[in-house]
Order: C-alpha cells, then structure tokens, then sequence
C-alpha cells in the first residue's frame, strides 16, 4: 500500500485495526500519527495489545511494505541496529567503500515500518544512535559517518512499569508521540477478546457464567491495591484454556467451576507481584487462593459489577 492508498483507507474504514477490540482512543491516535506520518511509541503494561496493534498495522499497510521487527533488549548493539564494517571486505574493497558495509536492521525497513518492541529494554547507546538517524539521518560507525538516506515509519512500544529498563531520554521522547493502551476497559470487551483469542480446546464448552467469573477474578486483582504487578489479558487466556483442558483430563465435555479452582493458582500466581509491605508476610499463592476463596463463589458475577470499573 503507498502512502495515498493508507491514508484513504485510515479516512474511509471505520475501523481499520481490526484485530484490536476495544482501545479506540489508542486507534484513533495511531490513525492521526499515521496521516502526520509521525514516528509512535506504544506504551502500556505487558499483555494488553501493543504488539497486536502493531502487527495490525502492518498488515494493513500489506505484503509490499517493509516491516521489521527489532526486540529491545539490554544486549542489542548500534552494530545489530546500523550495522557495521565487515574487515574482510574492507580489506578487498578499502575501508571507505560501500560494499565493506554490511547493513543493519534499520535499513531493511526503509519505504516501511520499524517496529521495535520494548525500546526502554536497550542500552543507551541504541537509543542514541537511533535518535542521531531518525533526527540527521546520518550515523557514526567506528570512524566513518555513515548517510542514512532511509524513510521509515518508526514504531516503538514500552512498558513503563518495567524497573529493569534504560530510562528512555527526554531528548528521545521528545521525537515521539506517545500512544498509551490501557487493559481492557470492561469484562465485556474482555470476554470478546477471550473468545477471538483464546485456543478452544478439543470443542470443550465453556458457559458465560464461567467465564465471567474467570474474568471477574483477573479484573478484581488488577484493581487489587497490595499488588505492585497485575495479571494482563494472557491471565485471562491463560485460565479459558487451561479450565478447559482440565475437563478434558477430567473426561468432560463442559467447563465447570472445579476446573477454574484446579487452574488458577498455576495461571496467576506468578502472574502478579505483591508489595513490599506484604510480600514477606505471604507468598502469592497464598494470596490469590485467599482472594479467591474470599471473592468468589460458584454464582454469576453480579449485573452490577460489570460495570465499566469492571
Ligand atoms: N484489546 C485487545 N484486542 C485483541 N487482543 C488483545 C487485546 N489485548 C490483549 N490481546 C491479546 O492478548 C495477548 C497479548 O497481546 P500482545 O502480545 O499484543 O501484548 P503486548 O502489549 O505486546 O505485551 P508485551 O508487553 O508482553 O509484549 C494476545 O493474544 C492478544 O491477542
Ligand atoms: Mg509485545
């Protein structure tokens, strides 16, 4: 698709970014950075969408369009990014030609998409060179400088909450523009996420009872105030499937509420992290079978809890 063709089809389609259900303030500012041609930083806590949301950009700009994918991690060099001088060839062909040039990630995404997932995840010096390419268009390699001549769309994520990350510069940030996703905003889109997205397994049935009650749990610890980590849209996957492959082992055709409670401590336990104040007092094992037990009963979750808060 050329830039015309997109943004025709960012003004015409209702909703183009299909595979993302719900977020449509997340939508709607992807769509207007598109049309600015600006470059994106997704941000968000895990599991909630930012790589679907990506890779559904990708698919609709086609085939044709270049989308490279780079995985932000703390071992990522300029070199993996740029790329770099290769000494055979420049002994061949001289220091200073092209050809002892062999191409990094970034320049497989010109005409394209760059999409780097978890760019707070990369050393400092990345995030410099990165900066020094979208900005100048221009790199420092060893001694040479290096033209970057590349016309990209540039399209990060991040998790904010994440401790172990590089801070991300405000030299950096102020080149982006932010996107924030949010989980989802209520156990309805929830549910339909579940369903589209989740595996069904061996034709097992799951009743919405149940599975409101499975997602009611997940909702409950997100708004949990003694949990510094929450559960993401995967804890939620993670109990549809594993409930149902328990009735599978337990020669059933159907989900029942046994099920839930055999799964949940092994789909959410590690799932969450609790606060200082409370973590040496409990494990989280504990803690969500304590929840668990105090919460929830084998009924429908209340009509009055389905609330958007829920
Ligand atoms: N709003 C949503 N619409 C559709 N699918 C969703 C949504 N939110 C989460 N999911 C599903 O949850 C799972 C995790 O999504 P994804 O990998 O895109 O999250 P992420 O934000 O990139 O996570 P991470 O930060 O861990 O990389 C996928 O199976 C995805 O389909
Ligand atoms: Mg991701």
């Amino acid at each position: 698709m050329n830039t015309k063709e997109l943004i025709k089809t960012l003004l015409n389609e209702k909703d183009p970014f299909k595979d993302i259900i719900g977020q449509d303030k997340a939508k709607q500012a992807v769509k207007s950075a598109l049309l600015s041609n600006r470059h994106i930083i997704i941000v968000g806590s895990p599991g909630i969408g930012k790589t679907t949301l990506a890779k559904n950009i990708a698919k609709l700009l086609g085939k044709k369009t270049p989308f490279i994918r780079i995985q932000g991690s703390p071992d990522l060099t300029v070199e993996d990014l740029l790329g770099d001088i290769d000494p055979i060839k420049a002994l061949k062909y001289g220091p200073l030609s092209i050809e002892a040039f062999t191409k990094g990630k970034i320049f497989k995404a010109d005409k394209g998409i760059l999409f780097f997932d978890e760019l707070n995840r990369c050393p400092e010096k990345v995030q410099n060179a990165l900066l020094q390419v979208l900005e100048e268009k221009k790199a420092t390699i060893g001694s040479y400088d290096v033209d970057f001549d590349i016309d990209l769309i540039f399209i990060g994520t991040m998790n904010p909450e994440d401790t172990s990350t590089e801070k991300l510069s405000d030299v950096l940030l102020d080149r982006f523009d932010l996107i924030y996703m949010c989980y989802p905003e209520n156990i309805h889109i929830e549910k339909e996420i579940v369903i589209k997205k989740g595996n069904k397994i061996d034709n097992i049935d799951v009743s919405d009872k149940l599975l409101e009650l499975m997602i009611h749990f997940v909702r409950l610890l997100r708004e949990d105030k003694n949990l510094e980590k929450k559960p993401s849209v995967r804890a939620s996957l993670g109990l549809y499937e594993r409930s149902q492959s328990n009735a599978l082992l337990n020669k059933r055709k159907n989900v029942t509420f046994d099920d839930i409670k055999d799964v949940f401590i092994s789909v959410l336990a590690h799932r969450i992290r609790l606060k200082p104040s409370i973590k040496y007092l409990q494990s989280p094992e504990t803690y969500i079978k304590e929840q668990f037990e105090k919460n929830i009963i084998d009924s429908e979750v209340p009509e009055e809890k389905k609330g958007d808060l829920l």
